[in-house]
Order: C-alpha cells, then structure tokens, then sequence
C-alpha cells in the first residue's frame, strides 16, 4: 500500500517551511558564534554581543590581499587584531570554518589551509565566539564546562593591546613581546617593531627594532603611571587595574587594564615604530590621540639616541657628559637635529 506522498502538496510545504527554517538557521545577520558546519565566507561577518566589535575578512586600503581580522563595529577602518598576517589571501574568496578536528581552519580560493588555530587533539566538538570585550574564544560545544578555552585570539594579540586583554608575557620561552607593528598602513604582515615588556626584567614597557635593539622604554610601572611618562600621571585613574604581573614558576607573566565602561581605548604599535595611546570621541566620531612615544618632535626620547656617555641636553642636542669629547664630529653632527 502507498502511504508516502498521499498529499504532495502537504509534503512539499513541509519542506518549504523545513527549507525556509534552516535559510534563518544559517543566514540570521548578526551572529557572534561559528559552529561546527557553518562556514564564515568573505563578506558575511560575527558581530559581538553589545554591538561592540565584528570580525571577518577584510582587505586593507591598496590592497588586493584579503585577511581575516577583528575591528570596532562603529570604525571599521580601525583593526584590532589579524589571524593570518603572514599568509594573506589574494582576491576576496577566503573562509572561515571549524574543521571535523576542532581547529578554526582560514582556507583560501584553492581550499589551500592560510592559518589555524591550535587545539588539543581531545576536542573534537568546539565552537568560537566573538565576545564583546573583543576576545574571539574557541571551547568545547558538547555540554561540557566551557572554562578555559581551548584557544583565544588574546593569546596571539597583533599589534594593539585595549581593555580586558590579558596577555601572556612568556619569559623563559623568550615571548616577551607580544605585539608586532604591520609593515605598513596597508600591510599586517609582521612590521620592524615590537612592543612589549623589558626582557631584562622590570616592571616596564619597552619597543625593540628588528635587531632586538631597545628604542624606546616607559620606566617603571608604579602602580600608577610609568615613570617616563610623567603625562600619564593625568590619565592615570583612568586606568583601573593596570597589571604587570611578576612571573610564576614558569616564567609567564600576563599584562592587562581596563577602562571606565562604555569607553574605548587603545595602545597601539604603530608601524613607524611609535607606541600610541588613543581613546575613541563618540560626539566627533573619531581617535583622539592622547600620547605617542617616542615623541616624533623630540628624538632624545629614543633609547640611547647620544650613545654612551653623553645626553640629550634642555635644548634637545646631544652633548657629552663631563670628562668626555665626540668620538668623531660628523658622527656627532649627523646625530644632532639642523
Ligand atoms: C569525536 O571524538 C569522539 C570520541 O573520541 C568520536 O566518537 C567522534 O566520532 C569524534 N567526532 C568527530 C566528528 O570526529
Ligand atoms: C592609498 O593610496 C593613496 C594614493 O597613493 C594614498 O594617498 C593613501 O595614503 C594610501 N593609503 C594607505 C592606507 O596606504
Ligand atoms: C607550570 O608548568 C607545569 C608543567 O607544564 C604545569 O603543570 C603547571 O600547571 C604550570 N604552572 C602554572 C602556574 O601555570
Ligand atoms: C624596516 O627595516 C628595513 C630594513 O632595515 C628598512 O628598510 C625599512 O625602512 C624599515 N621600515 C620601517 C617602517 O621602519
Ligand atoms: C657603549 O658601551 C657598551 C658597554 O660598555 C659597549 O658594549 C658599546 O659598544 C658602546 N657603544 C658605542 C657606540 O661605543
């Protein structure tokens, strides 16, 4: 006896509706969540709880190269983090999905693999989450506790440090410094400088150049301000909880601050090698720039600028300490401003 398809119009609304239902399942606009199955193709983005942040593929301005990153939700233009820096996407056909073993796999055009996320090999269900603070947290998907995640973008932080963060200063594994410049305004692949905490010790921020040369340092952190920076004494309540924290057994240490809420705020690597602190003027729409370091008008803030035993005097020329004379003149003069 027939039972199937008695009435086809009943069953082919029943997978009208089924069709439809998934179409929202899959296409609901603002998501923050990736799950396992669902793929984040170029165009399509998360966006945070509290309409905070949104991450997607983005491509810089001049570029033709396309990645995947985070930004503010109300200024695209402003980056806070990439995945793949060192692996760009040439046109705009990259996806973002989970893969059967729990990785967050960016494939590109040709289902080549640009970057994935670690994960132990134990997880095999997971899913991502953009969070509001900006943080985006691969955990477990299957019912179980979701605490601590198996990976976060925090942990591998770009070239910007903003509120909540918490990052990782891996002393005996030699990270310490977590923050990388682009290479330029269009460009995020690893820059010359990098921003992170003195590797000699003390509680301080430093930039290196490419030879792990110091170029600039904040002096020390005393709870308040860095000692080099006397401005920062007027921002400081600003700042809550501040924390450089001393090193566990194993060498790791974490840096973090958060700000009054509501508020956005950012230190920045810059790729010019400068460290720029910028807080977000939602009446004018755009960054006000409160500090950069080292100052671009005052190169004796650059480490060491006059070499051994000499300063920088009120007047912003190098001259020799007490006892001492210019090695050379013209390496002198070339080190002195017209
Ligand atoms: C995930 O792991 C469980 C237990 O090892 C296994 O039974 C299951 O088939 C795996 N699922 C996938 C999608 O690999
Ligand atoms: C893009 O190119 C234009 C014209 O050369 C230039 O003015 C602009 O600064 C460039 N933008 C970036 C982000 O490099
Ligand atoms: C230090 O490393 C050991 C071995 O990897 C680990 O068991 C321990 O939990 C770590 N301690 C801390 C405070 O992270
Ligand atoms: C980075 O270093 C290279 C090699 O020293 C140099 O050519 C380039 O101008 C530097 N870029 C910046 C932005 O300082
Ligand atoms: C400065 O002094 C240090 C330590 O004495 C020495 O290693 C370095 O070569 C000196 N630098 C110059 C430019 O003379």
């Amino acid at each position: 006896m027939e039972t199937r398809n008695k009435n086809p119009d009943f069953d082919s609304l029943v997978s009208l509706i089924f069709l439809l239902y998934s179409f929202a399942q899959s296409c609901y606009s603002a998501s923050d969540t990736v799950r396992q199955g669902d793929t984040l193709r170029d165009g399509y983005t998360l966006v945070s709880e509290k309409n905070v942040f949104e991450l997607g593929f983005f491509s810089p301005e001049n570029s033709s190269f396309s990645y995947l990153g985070i930004w503010y939700k109300f200024d695209s233009k402003t980056v806070v983090w990439v995945a793949n820096r060192d692996e760009p996407i040439s046109g705009c056909n990259g996806v973002l999905r989970i893969e059967d073993d729990g990785k967050l796999v960016i494939r590109d055009g040709n289902d080549g693999v640009v970057w994935s996320s670690y994960v132990p090999c134990s997880s095999n269900k997971t899913a991502a989450k953009l969070l509001s603070e900006g943080n985006f947290v691969l955990s477990r998907d299957d019912g179980t506790r979701r605490d601590p995640p198996l990976w976060q973008s925090f942990d591998e932080p770009t070239d910007t440090f903003f509120p909540g963060m918490k990052v990782p200063v891996r002393y005996k594994r030699g990270e310490c410094r977590p923050f990388r410049s682009w290479k330029s305004p269009d460009d995020p692949s690893p820059g010359n400088y990098s921003l992170g905490v003195d590797p000699n010790g003390g509680l301080q921020i430093v930039i290196l150049d490419n030879n792990n040369k110091r170029r600039w340092r904040s002096g020390q952190w005393n709870q308040q301000f860095f000692t080099g920076l006397p401005s920062m004494r007027n921002t400081a309540s600003y700042f809550h909880g501040f924390v450089i924290s001393h090193p566990n057994e194993n060498g790791t240490m974490y840096i973090t601050y958060t700000v009054p809420k509501h508020e956005f705020f950012r230190f920045q690597i810059s790729w010019e090698g400068r460290e720029k602190q910028s807080s977000w003027n939602a009446g004018e729409k755009k960054w006000d720039y409160l500090n950069t370091e080292p100052d671009p008008d005052n190169q004796c803030e650059l480490y060491n600028f006059c070499g051994n035993y000499s300063i920088c005097d009120r007047s912003r020329k190098c001259i020799c300490l007490k006892g001492f004379r210019p090695r050379s003149q013209a390496q002198w003069d070339a080190s002195n401003w017209p």
